[in-house]
């Protein structure tokens, strides 16, 4: 039933807005008819982490930053984030996660990756210490047959090594933002690799210097869909 309720929000919610900016009149009835329910289904399926009643952990800590210090990141440190990635699950043991890193002190190699993201990550990654792209490795080793879980595996590693960025007191961010036919070439990716994100990493920095735009999105709740609406007890069905 919560599954129902879920996609008929998203699509009042959808219609309210396009009505809503398009303020017809029908757009306003629609708005004040709907508006309750919109808010009550809302309202129970979003948390912020200030209304959180977890326990901060390394994972509720890990968040993605925009204020990154120019501070050099050591390679071992580096190599540390890599060791956790490593002991990531993945399936028929395949880690199919490949990692390519551009540290901002190798100039060349930095802002050649730097150049392919989006221009609003662009602004904040620039101040990173290393950015390192991910990639997956589509085809299992043994067969030569897709790997299904090659994007899901990339994925775990990923996380591994953003929380062990967290426990080490690290700055990280993840980002789709970025050409990825040009990720590609660039990296002189073969065609049995796929570049998944570009995670910027470094040492948090200065919040108040990033454009206010940017310390307005930092500043804001962290908002987070409550449990039940995603989790789904199979004796109800
Ligand atoms: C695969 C992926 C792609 C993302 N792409 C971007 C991006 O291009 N730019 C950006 O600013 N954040 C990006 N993010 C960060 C998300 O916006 C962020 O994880 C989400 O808003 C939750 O915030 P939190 O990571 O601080 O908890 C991406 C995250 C993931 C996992």
């Amino acid at each position: 039933m919560s599954k129902h309720i879920d996609s008929d929000c998203a699509v009042l919610i959808y219609a309210q807005s396009v009505c809503f900016f398009d303020s017809s009149p029908y757009g306003l009835f629609f708005f004040m008819s709907l508006n309750k329910y919109n808010l009550d289904a809302l309202n129970t399926k979003i948390q912020t982490m200030e209304q959180s009643s977890d326990k901060q952990t390394q994972i509720t800590m890990r968040r993605s930053e925009m204020a990154f210090s120019l501070k050099e990141l050591p390679t071992d440190t580096l190599f540390e984030l890599f060791e956790a990635a490593r002991w990531a699950a993945s399936s028929y043991n395949e880690q199919p996660w490949r990692f390519y890193y551009a540290k901002r002190e190798d100039p060349e190699a930095f802002v050649a990756v730097l150049n392919l993201l989006a221009e609003g990550n662009r602004v904040w990654a620039k101040d990173a210490s290393v950015l390192i792209v991910s990639a997956a490795k589509k085809e299992l080793h043994r067969t030569g047959r897709q790997n299904f879980y090659a994007m899901h595996d990339v994925g775990m590693a990923t996380a591994n090594l953003m929380i062990r960025a967290t426990e080490l007191g690290l700055a990280t961010h993840p980002m789709g933002g970025f050409d990825h036919k040009l990720m590609h070439d660039t990296l002189m990716m073969d065609d049995t690799e796929y570049p998944v994100a570009v995670i910027a990493v470094g040492y948090k920095g200065n919040a108040a210097a990033l454009p206010p735009e940017l310390q307005k999105r930092l500043n804001a709740p962290r908002v987070r869909s409550n449990i039940e609406s995603f989790t789904f007890d199979v004796n109800d069905l």
